[in-house]
C-alpha cells in the first residue's frame, strides 16, 4: 500500500499520489503543463517573474514540517499534487450513503454533480491570482510583496489540485475542463469566471487585504464542506488546501490590522480624536476609519454572494448524495441524514423582512453563511481591539447579510448596513455612506507607492509584529535589486 506522506520528486510535477506509476494521468498533467507556464506568465504576476521571492513550498502533507522556505524564481516554483493522507476505514459522514465506506472512484450517479462542484472551485483559483496580478509594482513593502506572491503561487497549486482530480477521475470530459479552467479569465466578457466576486477587480492594496480576508475565507468554507466529501481523493484535496489556506487570511487580517492600526496611530500623534474628520484624516497619508468600514461593508456583500441562494434544491441534493457536507459536518450532533430538521432564515417578501423556519436541506448554503460569518467576526473583533488600544472612538462592524445583495432573496431589496429597508430614492443618495466612492478608491489609489527597501513600509501602513520564517525586521524578501 502507497505511503501517502511520501512524495516523489522524480516526474516535473512533485507528488503523493505515485504519479510515475500512473502513466496515462502523469501524460495527462504534463501536457497539461506548458498551457498552466504559458497561462502564469500571461496573467500572473506582472514582472518581477525573474526575481527571486523567499517562499514556502509543500514538500510532505505531515503536520509538521510540511513547507520548506527558500529563494525561488516563480515560474520555476514547484506546484505539486498533495492530498492529505488517506484516513484508514473512512465512511460517508452525512446524506443517503451516511456509514458507508467512502467512494475511491467516482459513482456513475454523481458523476456530473461532482464534476461541477471541482470546476467551480477549480476555476476560484486562478481567477484570483489574475484579479491580483497588477499589485506587485505597489507593494507596500518587500514582506507584503512576498505575502502576495505567496498567496499567488499557492492559488495556482490549487488549481493543480483540482486539475488533478479532474484529469484523473472524469476522462476526456475532465480534460476539456482543465483546458476550459485556463481560457476563461477574471473580468472578460466573453468567457468570465464562473463567480461574481471572481471578476471583480483587485485594484489596490486595501481591496487585496480584504478579499483575503474576505473571500479566500468563503474559499476556507467551501473547502471544508468539501472535505466532508464521500468522494475520498475530493475530500483528501481538500484537507491539505486547508492548511495553506490558513495563512492567505492571515494576510488579511493582518494586513486591514496594520492598515488600521497605522490609521489609529497618525490620528493620536496629529491630535485628532474625531474618526469623521476625514479631509485631516486623509491629509496624514492615511486612511480614514469610515473608509475601511465601507470596504469591509463592500467585500463582506460580495462575499456572502458566493454562498448562492439561501434556499438550494442543488445544496440539499449534493448534501444528501454525499458529496458536499456542512463545515465541521462530524462534530456536529444530530442525524446528518436532515430530511426532518428545520433552520432559521430570513426572507425578503413584499418589502418586509421576515423569519422562517426552512427545511435543513434546502437552507445549508445558508448554515455555511453563517458560520462563515462567525469566523469572520473573530477578525473584526480582532480590528476592533487595535482600535481600542488606540483609543479611538470607533467600532468596525459587519453589515446587515441584506446589504447590497446581488444573489438570494434580498438581491431586489435596498437595505441599509444596519438592516433598515430604504425606498430607491434613498439607497440611491446615501450609497456612498455605505460603500466606496469613486473619490475614496481614488485617495486609496493615490497611496499606492511602491516601497522596496527591505525593512521599510509605505506611510499608509504598520510592520508587522514578526517576519515570515521568523525572519528578522530587514529581511530581503523579494530580491529586487540584484536582478
Ligand atoms: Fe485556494
Ligand atoms: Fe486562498
Amino acid at each position: 500500500m502507497l505511503n501517502n506522506s511520501q512524495v516523489e520528486y522524480d516526474t516535473i510535477i512533485p507528488n503523493n499520489v505515485s504519479l510515475s506509476s500512473d502513466k496515462r494521468v502523469l501524460k495527462a498533467l504534463e501536457r497539461w503543463h506548458p498551457g498552466y507556464i504559458d497561462w502564469w506568465k500571461d496573467l500572473g504576476p506582472v514582472g518581477f517573474q525573474d526575481m527571486l521571492v523567499y517562499l514556502r513550498t509543500a514538500i510532505n502533507v505531515d503536520k509538521d514540517g510540511w513547507a520548506t522556505f527558500d529563494y525561488v524564481k516563480m515560474p520555476e516554483y514547484r506546484w505539486g499534487i498533495l492530498l492529505a493522507p488517506q484516513k484508514e476505514g473512512r465512511t460517508i459522514p452525512f446524506g443517503d450513503h451516511i456509514g458507508e465506506p467512502v467512494w475511491q472512484e467516482v459513482p456513475g450517479e454523481y458523476r456530473s454533480m461532482l464534476r461541477r462542484l471541482i470546476v467551480i472551485q477549480g476555476d476560484t483559483e486562478p481567477a484570483s491570482i489574475e484579479q491580483q496580478r497588477f499589485l506587485g509594482s505597489t507593494a507596500p513593502s518587500l514582506y507584503d510583496m512576498r505575502n502576495l506572491f505567496q498567496v499567488n503561487v499557492e492559488e495556482g497549486r490549487h488549481l493543480w489540485a483540482m486539475v488533478y482530480l479532474l484529469q484523473k477521475y472524469f476522462g476526456s470530459d475532465g480534460r476539456e475542463e482543465a483546458n476550459e479552467l485556463l481560457k476563461r479569465q477574471s473580468g472578460s466578457e466573453d468567457a468570465p469566471r464562473m463567480l461574481g466576486a471572481f471578476n471583480e477587480s483587485t485594484p489596490d492594496w486595501l481591496s487585496f487585504f480584504m478579499f483575503t480576508a474576505f473571500t479566500d475565507r468563503d474559499g476556507k468554507m467551501q473547502l471544508e464542506a468539501l472535505a466532508q466529501s464521500g468522494f475520498d481523493p475530493l475530500s483528501r484535496t481538500c484537507r491539505f488546501m486547508l492548511t495553506e489556506e490558513a495563512h492567505h487570511m492571515f494576510v488579511g487580517e493582518n494586513g486591514v490590522r496594520r492598515v488600521i492600526k497605522k490609521t489609529c496611530e497618525m490620528m493620536n500623534k496629529a491630535g485628532i480624536s474625531n474618526p469623521y474628520d476625514i479631509s485631516k484624516i486623509r491629509e496624514l497619508g492615511v486612511i480614514d476609519l469610515p473608509t475601511i468600514q465601507k470596504k469591509i461593508n463592500l467585500h463582506y456583500s460580495l462575499s456572502l454572494d458566493l454562498f448562492g441562494s439561501e434556499i438550494s434544491t442543488n445544496a440539499a441534493n449534493t448534501y444528501t448524495a454525499g458529496v458536499k457536507g456542512r463545515f465541521w459536518e462530524t462534530k456536529i450532533k444530530d442525524d446528518h441524514i436532515l430530511k426532518n430538521d428545520t433552520y432559521p432564515i430570513l426572507e425578503f417578501t413584499d418589502g418586509q423582512i421576515i423569519n422562517k423556519k426552512a427545511p435543513a436541506l434546502l437552507s445549508l448554503n445558508m448554515r455555511l453563511r453563517d458560520d462563515y460569518t462567525k469566523d469572520t467576526a473573530v477578525s473584526i473583533k480582532r480590528w476592533n481591539r487595535t482600535i481600542e488600544e488606540a483609543k479611538i472612538n470607533f467600532e468596525m462592524k459587519l453589515p446587515f447579510e441584506g446589504f447590497n445583495r446581488k444573489i438570494g432573496t434580498f438581491m431586489s431589496a435596498n437595505i441599509s448596513p444596519l438592516g433598515d429597508i430604504l425606498t430607491k430614492d434613498t439607497w440611491d443618495k446615501d450609497k456612498g455612506k455605505f460603500l466606496p466612492t469613486t473619490d475614496d478608491n481614488l485617495f486609496i489609489e493615490s497611496l499606492m507607492k511602491p516601497v522596496s527597501e527591505p525593512g521599510r513600509y509605505a506611510d499608509w501602513i504598520s510592520a508587522p509584529d514578526l517576519g515570515i520564517d521568523n525572519k528578522p525586521g530587514d529581511f530581503e524578501y523579494v530580491k529586487i535589486h540584484d536582478s
